[in-house]
């Protein structure tokens, strides 16, 4: 990557009384880059966004942005740096309309009446540029499909305008057709220069949209890898632990397979 990183973390530890859930976590995000952040059950993913998202403060560690170090106490932190992380339990109000979910808690005001034209105006011209199709933008959301409710969700975190957004699990509980929709949507976001941070188990979705992926085992970095030229099993290898070292491993196939000459 030839940009700086948009959002460093640099050493971060974290410990919930005996248990050590990261050890001296290192990860970069570049503007119009997918990161996937992968591991087992318990490897401290959430754990790792929490910090990021200011929900779960670090104990040790820098987070850098644009370069520099910043405090990120609270949620409120992140969210004026531009960091939107989006939570698997979606927090949609099943019974609102689009509109009113997009808007909820920062709804357009004209004096003291709610601006509902100019919200619909926006939710539209927001969806649209996203391509993202929905019957109506009037119907409670609860009527939508799996997919669609979390295009939504990703929508409304795109409101404030973030430079990262973290997807935790975004397609954990949907169909085919349905994470098809949603990864389309993650491609959007690079494409419109976004970092993007996405928790996922499913490898071949991992390998399908993220240009990066970085590994987590037990609480620690396990290797970061290319996804273009790294197998499905090197990352599998990595987080299960089948290669303590994965980093290790995969510089020596690497030297292994250049020509002598080149040595
Ligand atoms: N609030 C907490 N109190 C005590 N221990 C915690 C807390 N949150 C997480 N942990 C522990 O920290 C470790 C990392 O958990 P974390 O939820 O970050 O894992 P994860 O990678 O997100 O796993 P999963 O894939 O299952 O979501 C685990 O051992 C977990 O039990
Ligand atoms: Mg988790």
């Amino acid at each position: 990557m030839s940009t700086a990183p948009v959002l460093a973390l640099r050493g971060i530890s974290k410990r919930f009384g005996a248990v050590q859930a990261l050890t001296d976590v290192e990860l970069e995000i570049h503007p119009g880059e997918v990161v996937a952040l992968v591991g087992d059950n318990g490897a401290g993913k959430s754990t790792l966004v929490k910090a990021i998202a200011g929900v779960g403060p670090a104990d040790e560690g820098t987070i850098e942005w644009d370069g520099k170090p910043v405090q990120v106490h609270r949620p409120h932190d992140a969210q004026t740096l531009g960091i939107a992380t989006v939570y698997q339990d979606l927090a949609l109000c099943d019974n609102l309309d689009v509109v009113g979910n997009l808007f909820l808690g920062a709804e357009l005001r004209r004096g003291s009446i709610l601006d509902e034209v100019e919200m619909e105006r926006r939710s539209l011209e927001l969806l649209s540029t996203l391509s993202i199709r929905i019957p109506s933008v009037r119907i409670p959301v609860a009527a939508l499909s799996g997919g669609q409710r979390q295009t939504v969700a990703i929508a409304r975190s795109l409101l404030g305008e973030p430079k990262v957004v973290i997807l935790d699990e975004p397609t954990a509980a949907l169909g085919v057709e349905q994470t098809a929709q949603v990864l389309d949507l993650v491609e959007r976001l690079r494409e419109r220069g976004l970092g993007v941070i996405l928790i996922s188990h499913n490898m071949a979705e991992v390998k399908a949209v993220s240009d990066r992926v970085a590994v987590l085992r037990l609480g620690r970095n396990n290797g970061t890898f290319e996804v273009a030229t790294t197998s499905q099993e090197e990352i599998v290898s990595a987080i299960t632990g089948a290669t303590d070292n994965a980093v290790t491993r995969r510089t020596s196939r690497i030297e292994d397979a250049t020509p002598e000459v080149e040595k």
